[in-house]
């Protein structure tokens, strides 16, 4: 049986909206002290919407494909949608991770929330 689905592995080989979001207004950084993995989301948010999304992780083959897959799912939402994106929905969109892989996929959910702190923390919910 393979560990990975083929979702998982399609977004850890070719991971989506990877990278630095020079001009975002939200960032979030968390990490995993047990594994020691790090995940960095960046969201360009404009009226409440999700206009651009990148991340930075720098962890294991589920974090990656937990990562692309988060900014694939909150990508043009409202930022209330984002809110209530849980590790389970990213872990199901992948068709699943497996067990000893869950926390990855926390990560993803941790970090879009930790961003989404951050933009309500400057106060440019008005912008
Ligand atoms: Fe820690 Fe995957 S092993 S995020």
């Amino acid at each position: 049986m393979a560990l990975y689905s083929e979702k998982v592995m399609d977004h850890f080989l070719n991971p989506r909206n990877v990278g630095v979001l020079e001009d975002a207004n939200a960032v979030g950084e968390v990490g995993n002290t047990k594994c020691g993995d790090i995940m960095k989301m960046y969201l360009k948010i404009e009226n409440d919407i999700i206009v651009d999304v990148k991340f930075e992780t720098f962890g294991c083959a589920s974090a990656i494909a937990s990562s692309s897959m988060a900014t694939e799912l909150i990508k043009g939402k409202p930022v209330s949608e984002a809110m209530e994106l849980t590790n389970k929905a990213v872990a199901e969109a992948l068709d699943g991770l497996p067990q000893h892989k869950i926390h990855c996929s926390v990560l993803a959910e941790e970090a879009i929330k930790k961003a989404l702190d951050d933009y309500y923390n400057k106060g440019e919910n008005n912008e």
